[in-house]
């Protein structure tokens, strides 16, 4: 499953505008494989002559890549529709024509409803499908309301043009790189596997050569993205079965690659090879998100987790013991149906023998059409709510004391893009954490020794060590 992030949009093009280009706006809803998708996307478009732009009014065409994991994120789309109907109308009322589409999981679980329930939506596109977007729009231009999310037979990746190098070069020096799409775990309360359909693992050859394009780009870091990237299978040069620790020993060949992450794993799937990964490669960055949702063995066998708290601790004490300064971050959810108060604190246990430097908590959302939408004994929302708070609680409080226990310590710094301030870098410690530190812009994409001296509730400061 992938980890939530904020809100983005696209980032405009280096690309010098003039009137005669169209101009693509892309909202991005959701986890970092929409961040990658929407790069994706603007790249396909690019061939089509659109440049991207970050101010929607402009637009010739808004794309709404949309996340369908909880019911809050899946009515964003629905009012950040209504809006865009009033956009059209106003543009269209000065001769200026916008198409609006629809992308992401939200497409592809409602494309026909946000088609009845949007008439100033022209396209609808499900995740697998993108490649199809030029097409798509050129069948709009011909008048007509395109549904685009059968995906049975083909393969995005294999269509889809790779990371073009201006545009990566303006993205920065840190890429996302999807190696896995879809899920087959079927945990109760999730509707990736419906919304993403099963585990597909990207070819070796096809991530390497991507992996080679972004650092000819002046990529340092790359993130492997997968809803369960740690199921990733492959196959090696001399025809032997390959998992995702072979691929990252791979990847280290990159000369210029400095560092490497993934995410997002299922703890079943974290096998020796990849725990060797771990030990090993120095360029692997000492941080793992395993999301394990609940610390109650009853609610993990209700979402058909597969794993017991027990084997958790067992996993991460194995995963620790290969790489003692490993950082971990997790997801967990509060209010599955039938989670009692003695439930609730099984989990705010686990989280206290576990500690985490970084964790996602969310209230239970019911998704239609997954198992847990038909359980009864849902939790009242006054009680989630409240659950939520103290876990939320305690787990700043653990991210709290990560990033005090940092202050001191001298760590290798990627320099990522310009401060707040003048004369301050953003870099990104191996821990994921923002860093702040005086530095010259000439030294993006340069690793730096520092010395953490602070610790601010969203970010650390640090001065270079000479
Ligand atoms: N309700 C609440 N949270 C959910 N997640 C997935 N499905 C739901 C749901 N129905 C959370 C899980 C997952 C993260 C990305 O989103 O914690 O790991
Ligand atoms: Fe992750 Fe489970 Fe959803 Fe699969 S079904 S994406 S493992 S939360």
């Amino acid at each position: 499953m992938t980890q939530e992030i904020a809100v983005l949009s696209a980032k405009p093009d280096v690309a010098l505008e003039s009137s005669a280009v169209r101009k693509v706006f892309v909202k991005t809803y959701g986890c970092q494989m929409n961040v990658y998708d929407s790069d994706r996307m603007t790249d396909a478009l690019a061939k089509d002559g659109y440049v991207a732009t970050d101010v929607m009014e402009d637009a010739d065409l808004v794309l709404l890549n949309t996340c369908h994991i909880r019911e809050k994120a899946a009515e964003k789309v629905y009012s950040a529709l209504g809006r865009l109907r009033d956009l059209k109308k106003k543009k269209a009322g000065e001769g200026r024509e916008m198409m609006i589409g629809v992308a992401g999981c939200v497409a592809q679980a409602e494309g026909d409803e946000i088609l009845r329930r949007a008439p100033a939506v022209d396209l609808v596109i499900g995740p697998q499908t993108y490649h199809r977007l030029p097409e798509a729009l050129q069948r709009v231009k011909r008048g007509e309301r395109v549904l685009e999310t059968d995906y049975a037979i083909e393969d995005k990746f294999e269509h889809l043009p790779a990371p073009d190098k201006a545009k990566t070069k303006a993205r920065g020096v840190t890429a996302f790189l999807t190696v896995q799409e879809g899920c087959d775990k079927f945990c109760t309360f999730c509707v990736v596997p419906y919304t993403r359909g099963s585990e597909v693992s990207r070819p070796v050859a096809q991530i390497v050569a991507e992996a080679q394009k972004l650092v000819d780009a002046g990529v340092r870091e790359i993130t492997l993205l997968g809803q369960n990237v740690n199921a990733w299978h492959g196959v090696g040069a001399n025809g032997e079965k390959w998992g995702l620790g072979d691929l990252l020993h791979r990847l280290t060949q990159i000369e210029g690659l400095s560092r490497l992450r993934y995410t997002t794993s299922h703890p079943r799937d974290m096998d020796d090879s990849l725990i060797d990964a771990h030990r090993d490669l120095p360029q692997l960055m000492p941080y793992l998100h395993l999301p394990i949702q609940s610390g109650s063995n009853r609610i993990l066998k209700a979402m058909n987790r597969r794993h017991t708290t027990a084997e958790y601790i067992a996993l991460i004490a194995r995963i620790k013991a290969a790489r003692p300064d490993l950082a971990l971050s997790g997801d967990f959810i509060v209010g599955f149906p039938g989670e009692t108060d003695e439930d609730f604190e099984d989990t705010l246990r686990l989280v206290e023998t576990v500690g985490y430097a970084q964790a996602f908590s969310f209230k239970y959302s019911t998704r239609p059409g997954t198992p847990g939408a038909d359980l009864g004994d849902q939790v009242p929302e006054d009680v989630k709510a409240k659950r939520l708070e103290r876990l939320q609680a305690l787990l700043l409080k653990q991210q709290n004391e990560f990033a005090q226990a940092c202050i001191g310590k001298t760590i290798d710094l990627l320099l990522e893009k310009p401060g707040r301030m003048p004369g301050q870098l953003i870099g990104r410690s191996p821990w994921l954490q923002s860093v702040n530190v005086d530095a010259n812009a000439s030294q993006i994409g340069d690793i730096v020794s520092v010395r953490i001296t602070g610790a601010g509730p969203n970010s650390l400061f640090a001065e270079v060590v000479s």
